[in-house]
């Protein structure tokens, strides 16, 4: 398995270990989009556990939450004022134990979001941080520096912020006078905590148990590749074609640090302490497998998020080549691979796929936005690689909206915009707010069924109407009847512990085995002809010759 290619090569073991995450279809949900019951417009926890019974038809193991814990949400809840307490936008403590009690009772495992890189501004910490001495305990928790030039006046150094703008604010301290900087990588308002300060250390382990002990399974940490800086915060620049998540630019002096491994070795024997094979799993931008695969050596986490997968093409080529590195760096450190299409922070993959110009991950789409998809085209793409992620081995993240096809939202105005990324570029990058757009449930019900006040924090299209969870299920044709039937056929033929062989393909075809099952996609320009056998599933209709044809993928039961 070392040269990606369309030759066949030996089996793969197929993956070790019983463990759940390690062949589990794990569905993102972002709670502000999902399911609001107060009539606010914005979802809450008491929405997402009444729909629960829908996840557990489609047929997931596994759900996970972005946060819902106390924020000015600032960034969405990636900006954390209490990491254990529940926005009341959300609910209560108590309505985030019913929910974990609940989805256990459909047997779906719950991972909830942590956050470890950055607070927001009004947690207790940093409050307490601008309000006391320089040098003084409270600020060494978060990463204060003087600044330069002769009054202080100039950043401590030239990070720029993922969203755009100076890494670096400047504090006025309680008597007025100019004070030193904070870093934040993120948003102003999402200041770094110091992870060189044991303190650190230990409230995060503390959070962790916090959650443990409410009978969570595992969680999804943010920015993971983030938290430890260089010594001295040496000046850097990313390249200009970097993505804004920082996976083209691993040298930089604030991602991928190797500090951050011990932090990852010190959770997991928190996590260890617990039963039930609980999990941590890895946002961490990084530029390859084999890199990504650092994240989850033995006593480290469990699962890391396979970007380089995410933001290959469609492209028989690349995806043959970056499959094949990340079933050797996966499993060269006895890891399971991931996979992953969509998330709140990237281009829908029913409009990314037929995107016709360069879109950088976060910069997002809008009315201006050049090489707009074609939305059936980006569809009928969108079926197909998923049915070709969910026939590899390995575990694999949906998120909320994929199943029914929803696309990116590229028609919102500028005034009903929220991600902070197109406030600190002053609109020049749309952010993420269309892949944010809450989701139809009900064609007929206010807000789509969303919300019963039919209100929406972000507008939904009307032609969602007909992309609403209702109008698609009795339909054997939609994108939801997909799914189900995608994840019904994973979970009997046990396709994410599968073996894995490459076969013979032609080119513009991806084509393996993995178990008894023969899993074909089609990205060339024109139908190929299948092997005889019984077809479990297909993204769309053969032709009427039998033949597959472009951007389709099919599983077939190859007869012996
Ligand atoms: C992660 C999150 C993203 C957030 C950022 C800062 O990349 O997925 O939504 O804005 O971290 O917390």
């Amino acid at each position: 398995m070392t040269s990606p290619g369309p030759s066949a090569s030996d089996p793969a073991a197929p993956t070790t270990g019983s463990e759940w995450w390690r062949t589990a279809v794990i569905y993102q949900i972002y709670p502000r989009s999902f399911a609001d019951s107060s009539g606010d417009g914005i979802g809450d926890l008491p929405g997402i556990t009444s729909r629960l019974a829908e996840l557990a038809d489609l047929g997931v193991d596994a759900v996970w939450l972005s946060p819902f814990m106390t924020s000015p949400q600032k960034d969405a809840g990636y900006d954390v004022a209490d990491y254990c307490d529940v926005d009341p936008l959300f609910g209560t403590l108590a309505d985030a134990d019913a929910l974990i009690a609940e989805a256990h009772a459909h047997g779906i495992r719950v991972i909830v979001d942590l956050v470890p890189n950055h607070s927001s501004d009004q947690h207790r910490w940093f409050q307490e941080a601008l309000a006391a001495e320089p040098g003084s305990a409270a600020r060494a928790r978060y990463l204060f520096r003087e600044g330069r030039g002769e009054n202080g006046e100039l950043p401590p150094n030239n990070w720029e912020s993922v969203f755009g703008g100076p890494a670096w604010t400047r504090i006025t301290e309680p008597d007025g006078t100019p004070g030193p900087w904070y870093l934040h990588l993120f948003d102003a308002t999402q200041p770094d905590f110091d992870w060189t300060n044991p303190e650190v250390h230990e409230e995060f382990r503390r959070i962790l148990r916090f959650w443990l002990d409410r009978g969570v399974d595992g969680f999804r940490v943010d920015v993971a590749h983030g938290l430890v800086k260089a010594d001295g915060l040496p000046d850097y620049l990313p390249p200009a074609d970097s993505d804004s998540m920082g996976g083209g630019a691993v040298a930089a002096p604030y991602w991928a640090q190797d500090g951050v491994h011990e932090i990852y070795r010190d959770w997991h024997r928190v996590l260890a302490e617990y039963d039930g094979d609980r999990a941590l799993c890895a946002e961490a931008w990084l530029p390859t497998p084999e890199k990504t695969a650092l994240w989850v050596r033995p006593d480290e986490m469990h699962q890391a998020f396979n970007f380089p997968y995410l933001t290959t093409g469609w492209d028989a080529e690349k995806l043959r080549a970056v499959i094949d590195e990340s079933l050797t760096a996966f499993g060269d450190v006895g890891a399971p691979a991931t996979w992953v299409l969509s998330n709140h922070d990237v281009v829908r993959h029913a409009s990314r796929l037929a995107l016709t110009a360069e879109n950088p991950q976060g910069h997002g789409l809008g009315p201006s936005s050049p090489g707009k998809p074609i939305p059936a085209l980006g569809l009928q793409r969108a079926r197909a690689a998923t049915l070709l992620m969910l026939g590899l081995p390995g575990s694999a993240y949906l998120y909320q909206g994929e199943e029914l096809g929803l696309p990116e939202v590229i028609e919102l105005d500028d005034h009903v915009r929220q991600d902070p990324t197109w406030f600190r570029t002053g609109g020049e990058r749309y952010g993420r707010d269309g892949c944010r757009v809450p989701i139809p449930w009900e064609a007929g019900a206010p807000a789509f069924g969303f919300s019963p006040s039919g209100a929406s924090w972000l507008p939904q299209p009307d032609e969602w109407r007909d992309l609403a969870r209702d109008a698609q299920r009795g339909d054997e044709t939609s994108t939801l009847s997909l799914y189900r039937r995608m994840l019904a056929v994973r979970r009997a033929e046990r396709l994410g512990g599968g073996t894995f062989t490459w076969l013979e393909a032609a080119e513009g075809v991806v084509a393996f085995r993995t178990g008894d099952v023969t899993v074909i996609a089609n990205l060339g320009q024109t139908g190929i002809p299948l092997p005889a056998g019984e077809v479990l599933v297909a993204s769309a209709p053969l032709a009427a010759d039998g033949t597959l044809p472009a951007d389709t993928a099919v599983w077939v039961r190859v007869a012996e």
